[in-house]
């Protein structure tokens, strides 16, 4: 008899969400840059977007979405052994905001760490909490993704500032020890970059290269600069790509997939990204219609309006994908479980 005990599962048991409830419309956009809700629909597929007020950040709104991810995991915040927040908008340089949350949470037992990836953050994110759960170096994850992109987007510049909105997401990822399909089941991940592309989607400004000046904030170096079209190819071809590679790794064809949830960037690079799986139409979740790209927050809150909304259910196969900044992508393949949803 093979006394050999299996490595335990990594399962997402719990999630939680936090939008600002300030909405910016296409239309009032076009009142100070030079644009249309029709030219913003028919590229993007984005109608509207969150905006964060004067009291909300990154921390107030990845706390909220993480208190919610407790709850829905019938966890409290001592139970938690690893705080991870994957954010381009961090509240600080340092101290973390994944420290900032620990603290405010009470995970008083927990380490902590934020988690640059940009747009791809919370896929990487979930793949080192699978990595620290499968390894046994921790049992309860909280795993965060959170944006004020609002702070971060010039909206003097027409080609970015339609594209980005604020809000947070998180999950909670449980060790699951018997031998039993786990519910939740992160199946398989996969990550990917390519430094090369960095200089297509970057905040120039800010860091060790050009910190903070007079000539640097005049010169807008602060906000984010992209090559739309740039960014366009390597999102569809690489979460493309990181899809079936997820896939091949757990083993798994493309037919086992019941849904999939890509970073909600822009409407015409996700049908790109299916029409390249060859995935059907139906099996494809989008929000972004709402909230634009919210980064490394996008995932977690098409998960949670995915089972809200009846699309995503106990013991259906999703995967999901992102991209971003770097650039970095990756994709995942996760048995979903009964995940209660907080409102
Ligand atoms: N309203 C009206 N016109 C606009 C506009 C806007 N908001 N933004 C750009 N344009 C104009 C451009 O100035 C350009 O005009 P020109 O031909 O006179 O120079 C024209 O529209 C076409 O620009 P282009 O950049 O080729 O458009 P596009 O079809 O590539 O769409 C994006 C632009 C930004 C929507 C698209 O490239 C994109 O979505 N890229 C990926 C962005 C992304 O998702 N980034 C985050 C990833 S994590």
């Amino acid at each position: 008899m093979n006394n050999q005990k299996r490595l335990p599962r990594a399962a997402i048991t719990g999630l939680g969400v936090y939008l600002p409830s300030k909405i910016l419309t296409n239309n009032e956009i076009a009142t100070f840059v030079d644009t249309s809700d029709a030219w913003i629909m028919q590229r993007t597929g984005i109608r509207e977007r969150r905006i964060a007020g004067p009291e909300e950040t990154s921390l107030t709104m990845g706390l909220e979405a993480s208190k919610k991810a407790l709850v829905s995991a019938n966890l409290t915040g001592d139970q938690i052994d690893l705080v991870i927040c994957a954010t381009a908008t961090p509240e600080y340089i340092f101290p973390s905001t994944a420290c900032l949350v620990q603290d405010a949470v009470g995970a008083t037992g927990a380490g902590a760490m934020d988690l640059s990836a940009a747009c791809a953050g919370f896929i990487y994110a979930l793949s080192v909490a699978r990595a620290y759960i499968v390894s046994k170096m921790a049992r309860n994850v909280l795993v965060i993704g959170t944006e004020t992109m609002s702070r971060v987007v010039d909206w003097t510049d027409r080609s970015t500032c339609i594209l980005f909105g604020d809000g947070a997401g998180a999950v909670v990822v449980q060790a699951a020890f018997d031998d039993a399909p786990a519910l939740g089941e992160i199946e398989s991940v996969v990550l990917k970059s390519d430094g090369s592309k960095g200089c297509h989607l970057l905040i120039p400004g800010g860091g060790s290269k050009m910190p903070a000046s007079e000539e640097s904030a005049r010169d807008r170096q602060h906000y984010i600069k992209m090559n739309g079209p740039e960014v366009f190819k390597g999102a569809v071809r690489g979460m493309a790509d990181a899809f079936h590679q997820a896939l091949k790794m757990g083993d798994l064809q493309l037919g086992d997939v019941d849904l999939m949830v890509a970073h909600q960037a822009n409407a015409r690079i996700i049908e790109g990204v299916r029409s390249r799986l060859d995935l059907p139409t139906s099996k494809v979740y989008q929000n972004l219609e709402r909230y634009g790209n919210t980064s490394s927050a996008s995932i977690p809150i098409a998960l949670y309006d995915a089972v809200r909304e009846n699309a995503l259910k106990e013991g259906m196969r999703v995967g999901v994908a992102g991209f971003g900044g770097g650039f970095a992508w990756g994709a995942a393949i996760i048995r979903w479980g009964n995940v209660p949803i907080i409102a």
